[in-house]
C-alpha cells in the first residue's frame, strides 16, 4: 500500500487532491475509477429520481407488486450505518496510512452524522409504515458503499499541510458542515414532533404541515440541512471523492424535495404559497 502512495514531502501538494496517489498506481486507478464512477451514478440518480420519487415514506406507492418488505428500521441501519459507520472505519483503519490531526477531525464529523442516521435516527422516528422495499435498502447501501469507500479512502491517505486549520477551506467547511448538521438534526426532530403518540393508539400515521424556523421558508429543511452539510465537507476535505459525494446528494434531495413539495401543495389546500421546496428563496 505504501508503495502505491506518493511520499509528499511538500506542503502545498495536499492542492491537487489527485497527487495522493502515484498516479498509475493500483490505489489511483481504485479511488479514480470509482470518483468517476460516482458522477456517472449521480447524473443516474438525478434522471431517476426527477421522473419517479423513490417508494419510500409518503411516495410509497401502492405500486410493489411481489416484491419483499424487511422492516424499516433495519433497512435504514443497513444501508446507513454498515458503510456509514463500520466500513468506513474500517477502511480509515486498514486501508489508510495517514495520521494526523486533520485525519482524524474528518473521521469524527463524518461518525458524528453517520452515528446519528445510520444507528440513532432509525431508532427514534415516527414512521407511517414498519416497513419498506427491500430495494430501498439496496438502493441506498451499494451507492454508500462507493462514495464511503472513497471518501474514507482519501481522508485517511491525504496529507495536509500543518497549517491546514487555519486554511479558509478547513474554517469554512467545518463550520458549514457544523451548521448544516444542527439544521438537518432541527428538521427531523421537529417532523417528529410532528407524530406526538399521546393518546394515538397507532403511533400516529398522519402528515401535517410542518411550521416554525426554517420551515417558514422551505418544505425540506432536512434536505437543506444535509446539502449544507457535504458542502462543508467537500469544501474542508478539498477532495474529489467529496464533490462527487455532494453531487449525488444533490440528485436525490433536488428532484425529491420537489416531489415532496407538490405533494404538500396537493394534499393541504392551506399549505403557505410562498414555501420553496428546497433552498430559501430560490427553489
Ligand atoms: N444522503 C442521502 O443520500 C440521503 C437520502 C435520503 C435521506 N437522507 C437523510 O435521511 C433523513 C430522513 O430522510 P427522509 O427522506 O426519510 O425524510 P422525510 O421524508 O422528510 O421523513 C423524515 C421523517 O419524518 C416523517 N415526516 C415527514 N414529513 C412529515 C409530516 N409532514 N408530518 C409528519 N411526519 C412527517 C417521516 O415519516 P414517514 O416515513 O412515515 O413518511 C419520517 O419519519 C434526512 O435527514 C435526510 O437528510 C439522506
Amino acid at each position: 500500500m505504501s508503495e502505491d502512495r506518493m511520499n509528499l514531502s511538500c506542503d502545498c501538494c495536499w492542492l491537487k487532491p489527485w497527487a495522493f496517489y502515484a498516479e498509475g498506481s493500483t490505489r489511483f486507478w481504485v479511488h479514480y475509477g470509482l470518483v468517476i464512477f460516482g458522477f456517472v451514478l449521480a447524473g443516474i440518480t438525478a434522471c431517476v429520481q426527477c421522473c419517479k420519487p423513490a417508494p419510500y415514506g409518503r411516495h410509497e406507492g401502492e405500486d410493489g407488486g411481489l416484491v419483499p418488505k424487511i422492516p424499516l428500521r433495519l433497512s435504514h441501519m443497513m444501508s446507513d450505518a454498515l458503510p456509514g459507520v463500520v466500513m468506513f472505519l474500517l477502511v480509515f483503519f486498514l486501508y489508510g496510512s495517514v495520521r494526523s490531526y486533520q485525519n482524524y477531525v474528518f473521521l469524527v464529523l463524518f461518525l458524528l452524522h453517520y452515528v446519528h442516521r445510520g444507528i440513532i435516527h432509525p431508532l427514534v422516528m415516527r414512521y407511517k409504515s414498519s416497513w419498506v422495499y427491500i430495494g430501498i435498502a439496496i438502493g441506498g447501501f451499494i451507492p454508500n458503499c462507493i462514495y464511503h469507500f472513497i471518501n474514507a479512502d482519501f481522508i485517511s491517505s491525504a496529507t495536509y499541510a500543518s497549517h491546514y486549520y487555519y486554511d479558509p477551506r478547513f474554517i469554512l467547511g467545518i463550520i458549514l458542515y457544523l451548521v448544516g448538521f444542527v439544521i438537518n438534526r432541527w428538521a427531523d426532530w421537529k417532523l417528529r414532533s410532528l407524530r406526538n403518540t399521546k393518546g394515538v393508539p397507532d403511533g400516529g400515521s398522519d402528515y401535517n404541515i410542518p411550521y416554525g424556523g426554517l420551515f417558514e421558508l422551505v418544505s425540506c429543511p432536512n434536505y437543506f440541512g444535509e446539502l449544507v452539510e457535504w458542502t462543508g465537507w467537500c469544501i474542508a476535505t478539498w477532495s474529489l471523492a467529496g464533490l462527487v459525494w455532494l453531487l449525488f446528494c444533490a440528485a436525490t434531495f433536488v428532484p425529491r424535495s420537489r416531489h415532496n413539495h407538490l405533494w404538500y401543495k396537493q394534499q393541504f389546500e392551506l399549505y403557505p404559497p410562498n414555501r420553496k421546496a428546497l433552498i430559501p428563496f430560490l427553489f
